[in-house]
């Protein structure tokens, strides 16, 4: 229980490697800081690599908790459109080039490849190839953000964007969503001259990671069959992602749509043309069910007419109930919408479609 490593406990480090080559990533021990959960990661990478006023590429939507990081050190967000392959790489390269436009340059691509934090979405092979092609033509990092990797439904793994670029990837992960978020150990893969940046970072900002979460979860990783377990637990949140699709199918109106994750946590609905999802909260708080409402995922005011479904915690039962409950509340505000037109009170107004294409 002494201080430890300010880049984390040399054995959980070699055992992160072994986890990591789950997704084909070859990696040294020397070249993995462990984190304060993945969220500490994303903070010292912002906290390396930008100042004030630089710009950061983000998927449109990208996962809350880093939206916030970035504006905490006001970065600039531009987002960069999504469909059911992830992001998309002509978006991408349009997005490079309005950059360029005006003199400015991205610090980073930050990227969830797998089923997405909220999208659900997962970018295919073939677009993780021509992602990383324009990012190395651009000379800009990836910064790959990977909690959910390991918790696919069906096939195995796609080989991380990491495995085929080690130089231009600073890869994170976290022990958050295969073990226990509690404990708070993640970390960051990174190439050499960054990570000797991050070590400097994290020992500003924490001296060292805490030494009983990391002997924990390593003892967890070598006197268990963890890989056992993330399968056990794949399989759990496959039912319950199966519930959650057949409950949508069932109740909700057929102007809803939304994706169909093969992993993860999460499913993005596009409600009817018109509502609000922000608006929406309040009545669904009050029928006793919750969901996070689109705009939460975007740094730019979009996302209203989207929300954010997660079924990795209640049981099958209680997913099918909360999604007839939403059903219910969406149909009074479609009732509502019919009697008052767009004006109704407590309607945002502005920022309905999303700039993207997650059906
Ligand atoms: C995409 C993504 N990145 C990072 C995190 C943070 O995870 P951690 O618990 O490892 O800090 C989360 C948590 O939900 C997430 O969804």
């Amino acid at each position: 229980m002494q201080y430890g490593s300010g880049q984390g406990d040399p054995t959980l480090r070699s055992q992160i490697c072994e986890v990591m080559r789950l997704e084909g990533i070859r990696a040294h021990p020397d070249d993995v800081v462990v984190t304060v959960g993945s969220q500490q990661a994303l903070d010292l990478v912002t906290r390396v690599f930008c100042d004030p006023g630089d710009v950061v590429i983000c998927e449109a939507p990208s996962y809350v908790g880093a939206l916030g990081v970035f504006s905490a050190y006001e970065c600039e967000v531009v987002h960069v459109a999504m469909d059911g392959d992830g992001l998309q790489p002509t978006a991408l390269r349009d997005a490079l080039q309005a950059i360029a436009a005006v003199g400015k340059r991205a610090k980073f691509l930050y990227t969830i490849p797998n089923f997405h934090n909220p999208a659900g979405v997962t970018l295919t092979a073939e677009r993780r190839t021509q992602v990383l092609d324009l990012c190395r033509d651009s000379d800009l990092l990836v910064v790959e953000d990977n909690p959910y990797g390991l918790l696919g439904f069906d096939d195995e793994p796609i080989p991380s964007m990491r495995a085929t670029e080690p130089e231009g990837v600073v890869y994170l992960g976290s022990f958050s969503k295969t073990f226990a978020p509690g404990f708070r150990v993640g970390w960051a893969l990174a190439p050499h001259a960054v990570r000797e940046k991050l070590v400097l970072a994290q020992e500003s900002a924490t001296l060292c990671p805490p030494t009983f979460s990391q002997l924990a979860v390593s003892a967890y990783l070598s006197g268990h069959d963890w890989h056992r377990q993330v399968k056990e637990f794949s399989r759990m949140y496959r039912d319950r992602r199966d519930a959650m699709l057949a409950a949508l199918d069932e109740y909700f109106p057929p102007t809803a749509t939304w994706t169909v994750p093969a992993g993860g946590f999460y499913v993005w609905v596009t409600l009817p043309p018109g509502l609000d999802s922000g608006a929406m909260l309040p009545p669904a708080v009050t029928a006793r069910v919750a969901y996070v409402p689109g705009t939460a995922f975007y740094a730019d005011g979009y996302g209203s007419s989207c929300l954010r479904l997660s079924y990795c915690y209640p049981p099958p039962e209680r997913i099918r109930e909360g999604v007839r409950r939403l059903a219910g509340v969406i149909g009074e505000e479609l009732e509502l919408r019919e009697t008052f037109g767009a004006n109704r009170p407590g309607q945002s107004r502005g920022s309905a479609r999303p700039n993207t294409d997650l059906t």
